[in-house]
């Protein structure tokens, strides 16, 4: 086992630093001429595109959480509705679903109960499924009608890394291919998006390097009872993701919050000294976020942000800042998640915690 390890101490640690190879090989082969997108085995043409209403995202757990950083891409690009639904919802609750519907199921294994049932409950109702799954001839990858595959490689921890992070590539590829057909993006914004995409691997590799600082973080903090974690727009979706992390290994009680709701009831847990993972990354919303921000800092939290390289507004108002490459807003989950993910690691490895298999949890849930 230890050999499969490849030298790091647990699969997770491996996983996270597998990140920058698995984003360039979901990417590889499916941009082209600087800004064309080509799916080879989503085979949805511009009239059914076109038909659409309405698109469902449907999955579980980490899966759930790259749905909704989906939703915000799918409905900025292509302009159609999008609805994030929890998997073992979904299927219970009469969801309105005809053949104007996309249904899009986010699965790693391709093999959870939960979310076959969901695809299922929308095929039923003559909804074109597109799978996004790692597992090539899983379940769920032979009962859509169309998949596209995440290349993340096998993924061992039960704290899913590489599995999101390339989930995203696929959601934003999915985005930027309905997008195009229905000419409801610039081809120039296109463009620029998808050189980001390209750009991502190299910058996911830097922040690996955040290591140590990232450790020496938890070193000092692992022992909190509470976390919680603040963003708006896709560093709200980019927060849940991050906030999963650590209470899934290290047991530690966290939150996510959208950082506007923060003082519709939140705001009464923030105490001297607790713990706050603001997320800054979203320029257009840095004003508003800055604000929330000192909402917490007034109250005594504790604060360290997450802002894009070049933004020095909060230096002075937080106790820490870490900094992200330079990167647009609309991709920047892709990379803001993997300090998170270091940081969960951290905190859970200080805590003595067994990262790879965490209690109560499985890899893939293949019953109800
Ligand atoms: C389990 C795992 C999670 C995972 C979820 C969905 O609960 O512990 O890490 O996100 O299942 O798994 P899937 O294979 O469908 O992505």
């Amino acid at each position: 086992e230890s050999a499969e390890k490849s030298g790091y101490e647990h699969f997770m640690l491996k996983e996270i630093h597998e990140q920058p190879n698995a984003i360039k090989d979901t990417l590889r082969g499916r941009i082209i001429n600087d800004g064309e997108i080509v799916l080879d085995k989503v085979k949805i043409t511009k009239d059914e595109i076109d038909k659409i209403e309405k698109i469902f995202i449907v999955a579980c757990g980490t899966a759930y959480h790259a749905g909704v950083v989906g939703k915000y891409a799918i409905e900025k690009f292509a302009r159609i509705p999008v609805e994030v639904d929890i998997a073992s919802e979904f299927r219970y609750r009469e969801p309105i679903i005809n053949e104007r519907t996309l249904t899009i199921v986010v699965s790693q294994s391709g093999e959870t109960a939960d979310t076959i049932a969901a695809l299922k409950e929308a095929k039923k109702h003559n909804s074109r499924v597109i799978a996004i799954t790692n597992v090539v001839g899983s379940s769920i990858s032979r009962e859509a009608d169309d998949v596209i595959y995440t290349w993340a490689g096998p993924e061992i921890a039960v704290a899913s890394t590489k599995a999101y992070t390339t989930q995203l590539v696929a959601l934003y590829l999915i985005a930027l291919d309905l997008a195009l057909k229905k000419g409801t993006i610039e081809k120039e914004y296109a463009k620029q998006i998808c050189d980001e995409l390209k750009k991502l691997p190299e910058r996911a590799e830097r922040i690996l390097n955040y290591k140590d600082e990232l450790q020496e973080f938890a070193s000092n903090h692992f022992n909190t009872k509470d976390v919680f974690y603040l963003g708006r727009g896709l560093d709200y979706a980019v927060a849940m993701e991050g906030s999963l992390k650590l209470k899934e290994i290290s047991y530690i009680h966290s939150e996510a919050y959208a950082a506007g709701e923060l003082k519709h009831g939140t705001l009464a847990l923030i105490e001297n000294g607790t713990l706050v993972i603001a997320l800054a990354t979203q320029e257009h919303l840095f004003e508003k976020m800055l604000s929330n921000i000192r909402e917490v800092t007034t109250r005594g939290g504790y604060v360290l942000a997450f802002a894009m390289e070049g933004n020095k507004q909060l230096e002075g108002i937080v106790e820490k800042v870490i900094y992200l490459p330079k990167t647009m807003e609309e991709v920047a989950p892709i990379i803001t998640v993997i300090p998170l993910q270091l940081l969960a690691y951290y905190m859970a490895v200080e805590k003595g915690c067994d990262v790879d298999k965490p209690r109560n949890l499985a890899k893939s849930v293949t019953v109800e």
